[in-house]
């Protein structure tokens, strides 16, 4: 049987498994926390700091990524101190100035207080992506693929296929885009295509022998039928049709 530890949360008394990160058990008792790169089933890396909990140990008192920060017996944690609500205030101004024309970051920013950024116009930005790299973590560790990275450093940082040409390992699957915090991940279908703009790449999808519905990429089901060892003509009909 796991082990449980005791912790406070914003004065509240919980029990929780030891080990596990503070942000799933705030989450799991409804204490919401905001956050952009934090994604059910990929690895947690800290990037979009917006998870910022304080927490206390003894007589340490500490700012963390609550989606990297383990549980332990004792642990007090504020989620909202006004030190938390400051620095969060901060992340999500550098964001709004990257990002200064995108819908979520904006949302995000207006929940604090920012209607704009407060840099002088000169420097803000229009960007959509934040470079959490969950499209590529996504690609990664669901997918098994890795067909983009992140490239460059500092500001010029950015999710890229290789050589900044074509993601050539691609299967069209779309999980870069479902994952995506920003919608920065441009994805359209259109004329049996499924076209990913960011990897520069485009996909034929599989039409249904029984509906004629296009319903899948073509090389994304072919990928599944030899990583499972499916028989050909597997996915010939759509999952509503099977
Ligand atoms: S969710 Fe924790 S750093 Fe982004």
């Amino acid at each position: 049987m796991s082990e449980m530890v005791n912790l406070t949360i914003n004065g509240k008394k919980y029990t929780a498994e030891k080990g596990s990160m503070v942000l799933k058990v705030a989450r799991d008792h409804g204490i919401r926390i905001p956050t952009l790169c934090d994604h059910e089933g990929i690895e947690p890396f800290g990037a979009c700091r917006l998870c910022i909990v304080e927490v206390t140990h003894g007589n340490r008192t500490r700012i963390v990524t609550s989606c990297l920060y383990p549980v332990e017996e004792g642990l007090v944690v504020q989620t909202d101190s006004p030190r938390i609500i400051r620095n969060r205030k901060m992340l999500l101004d550098l964001l709004l100035a990257r990002c200064s024309e995108n819908k979520v970051i904006k949302e995000l920013a207006a929940e604090y207080g920012l209607q704009k950024p407060s840099f002088r116009e000169e420097y803000w930005e229009k960007h959509d992506c934040i470079v959490c790299g969950l499209c590529v973590r996504a690609c990664e560790q669901v997918v098994g693929v890795s067909a983009i990275s992140l490239v460059n450093r500092g500001v010029s940082k950015e999710p890229k296929p290789p050589y900044l040409e074509k993601a050539t390992a691609c299967i069209g699957c779309g999980s870069c885009y479902y994952v995506c915090p920003t919608g920065a991940v441009k994805m359209e279908e259109k004329n049996g295509v499924r076209y990913i703009y960011n990897w520069n790449v485009a996909f034929k999808l599989k039409k249904c022998a029984k509906c004629g519905i296009e319903w899948a990429p073509e090389a994304q089901l072919e990928y599944i039928r030899k990583k499972w060892n499916l028989e050909k003509g597997f996915f010939d009909l759509c999952p509503n049709c099977r």
